[in-house]
Formats: structure tokens, sequence, C-alpha cells
């Protein structure tokens, strides 16, 4: 796997089919059956490397996410990426840069993340013009994220395929995050109560229910900052966040239909 920094030497570095894997880093076994789906349907695989800061609200947030290229580096190349892309802040965001993608409305997710989405639809339509992927892969567990991602390229006219993989689970259900880093135990136990209920409200809605009430009665004590359904092309998922402690988590479960 090479590991490159620059646009220009990334470029030199493409040929044939390019799958792209967009990273922040802290990979886990999430972003790994990510890399394994690139690497089944392309001929090279990208995975970019780059923590955006345009994507933060709180600079307490940014300043806490975890860091450790060489980790990455070594969990990439075991999955098979041919190249990590991780390029300073400068080659991405120059100065003078001064151009932002809108996003228009985001769901609930995007009105508790004022600018989030903002953010990222920047950094995913840079990185979809500097590797030129054939496809993108994004994990269902940012299902709004995956919505955002794939307006864009809709609206945009971007010439890629937004692939999105079902949500990788600890064996007790709590859904990967680089986040579930910072939980203490108890924490992590109390969060627990987010599949749980989600799990209670697709129950409901099998049973023809409000799913929507009754996740909301299932969390145990946690607050959410939202629960809701939202429609992925014609995918019914039900999402929920909340705070456990100071980190905040998000998950969703599919109610009807399946993601390509
Ligand atoms: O999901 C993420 O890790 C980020 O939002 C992404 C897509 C890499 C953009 O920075």
């Amino acid at each position: 796997m090479k590991i490159v920094r620059t646009i220009r030497e990334l470029r030199s570095e493409l040929h044939g089919e390019v799958g792209l894997v967009p990273t922040m880093g802290a990979l886990h076994a999430g972003h790994l059956s990510l890399f394994d789906a690139a690497r089944a349907e392309n001929e090279i695989v990208v995975a970019s490397l780059f923590v955006n800061a345009a994507q933060f609200g709180q600079p307490v947030d940014l300043a806490s996410y975890p860091r450790d290229e060489a980790a990455d580096a070594k969990l990439a190349e075991g999955a098979g990426v041919d190249i990590l892309f991780a390029p300073a802040e400068a080659e991405i965001y120059p100065p003078g840069f001064a151009t932002w993608v809108d996003v228009g409305d985001a769901g609930e997710e995007g009105a508790a993340r004022s600018g989030h989405f903002r953010g990222v639809a920047t950094v995913c339509v840079k990185l979809f013009n500097i590797v030129k992927p054939r496809r993108a892969y994004f994990g269902q567990k940012d299902a709004q994220q995956a919505i955002v991602v794939r307006r864009i390229v809709r609206d945009l006219n971007i010439d890629v395929q937004i692939r999105v993989l079902p949500t990788v689970r600890d064996e007790d259900g709590l859904a990967l995050s680089s986040r579930n880093a910072r939980l203490s135990e108890e924490e992590r136990a109390r969060a627990l109560a987010l599949p749980r209920a989600l799990a209670a409200g697709a129950r409901e809605y099998g049973l023809g229910g409000d799913a929507v009430a009754a996740t909301r009665n299932a969390l145990n004590g946690l607050t959410p900052d939202y629960v809701e359904l939202i429609d992925l092309d014609g995918v019914t998922i039900l999402a929920t966040a909340a705070k456990v402690g100071a980190t905040r988590l998000i998950d969703n479960v599919i109610l009807e239909g399946e993601l390509t």
C-alpha cells in the first residue's frame, strides 16, 4: 500500500476503475467492511484519511478526535487498500479556499448539527473530483450522511456510484463508531439502550404501530436529540441520536427495503 499526501502524486498513481472509501481514520471493523466491498468491486482501492475540521461543530470535539495514522495504515493495508490518501489540511483547504457545498434540508441530524453536512458535502465533492472514483463507499450507520451524499451526486451530476453498506455491530448490538472509544464501561452499558430501543421501534412498526413512540419509550433514560423515520432512496430507516455522558452517538435500523 502506498501512502500519498498530495493530489498530484495521487493522480499519477490512479488508473482503471477506482473504489474510494472516504474516512477520518480511527478505523474499525465498520471501515474494514467498506474496504472489503471496495476491494471486491474495483481494480484500485483508495482510502482517504483526513480529519475534516469543516464538519466539526465544537473545537473540543475536533481536538479530541482519535488520530493514529500508523495504526490506521496497518489496518488499511491488511484490508487490501492500494493507496492511502492522507493529505495535510492545506492540501484540501489551501489559503483562499472559499467555496462550499450547501446541502439544503438534512433532516433532524442536520438540524442538530448546524454546518456539519456542509463540511461533509464539501469534502466529499472535493474527494470525488480529486480521486474520480467509479464507486464510493459509506456506512449505513451514518444514514443521513449517505442521503446527503447521494443527493449531492444526483443534484450536481457527479459520475460516481454511492454504495451504502450495512452497519457493523459489536456482539451485544452496539454499532461500531470511532466515538465508542470515549465511553466509560458504565456509559458503554447505557449506550446499549440505543440499539435495543431501535429494535423495539422496529418490532412495533412490524405490528403496524408507532415506531418513533416505541423507540422513545425504550430508551431507558437516555434523552434523544430526535427519533425519526428517514427515507434513503425508497428504504425506510428508523434513526436516533443521543448523548451518553459527553459522547453523542447515532444509530439506525432499516424498517423496510434494502440498501445497495
Ligand atoms: O463518515 C466520515 O468518516 C466522514 O464524514 C467522511 C465521509 C469521511 C467525510 O469527512
